[in-house]
């Protein structure tokens, strides 16, 4: 059984992460998208992380080998407590890879697994959930870069219900 663990704030998930999580499941039995704590992003979610965990799990209800879970520490360590093979990462740009490669070193260094990186399908290398965020918090359309039920949580926090 090879399990990889994909990390992120997913706040909230979008279509690009479920892509990329259906894409890692060509590779792996089973997928954990797992939420951790960015400590530079601390204070300033949208959701909280009951909320994304929910948003997440009704996202990817149906895919199977898709599961979600909490990152309660260092993302190293939860690997190793999963027997993780890998770290799954999508990147949609240069500045994704910038920021990326630090992170995947250093998590390697420390007793991580590898990072694996996925190349963001076209359709979705523009899409992210601040730019999600900040588009409907002024009002658009935001159904198809989104699921039906993150859309639905997006237009409640902004009062739109
Ligand atoms: O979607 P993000 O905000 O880029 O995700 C960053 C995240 C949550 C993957 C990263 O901050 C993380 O792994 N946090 C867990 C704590 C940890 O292990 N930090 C060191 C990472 S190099």
């Amino acid at each position: 059984m090879t399990v990889a663990v994909y990390p992120g704030s997913f706040d909230p998930i979008t279509l690009g992460h479920v892509d990329i999580v259906r894409r890692a499941l060509r590779t792996f039995d089973q997928v954990v998208l797992a939420i951790g704590q960015n400590t530079a992003k601390a204070g300033r979610h949208l959701f909280d992380v009951e909320t994304r965990v929910r948003l997440a799990r009704e996202s990817l209800a149906g895919i199977e080998g898709a599961s979600v879970d909490v990152i309660p520490g260092l993302l190293a360590s939860y690997c190793e407590q999963m027997g993780a093979r890998a770290i799954i990462k999508g990147l949609r740009s240069g500045t994704d890879l910038d920021a990326e490669a630090p992170m995947a070193l250093l998590n390697r260094e420390i007793g991580g697994p590898e990072t694996l990186f996925l190349v963001a399908s076209p359709a979705y290398t523009h899409v992210s959930s601040s730019l999600v965020k900040d588009a409907a918090r002024f009002g658009a359309d935001i159904t198809k870069f989104v699921t039906p039920t993150v859309a639905t949580a997006l237009r409640a926090a902004n009062g739109k219900n």
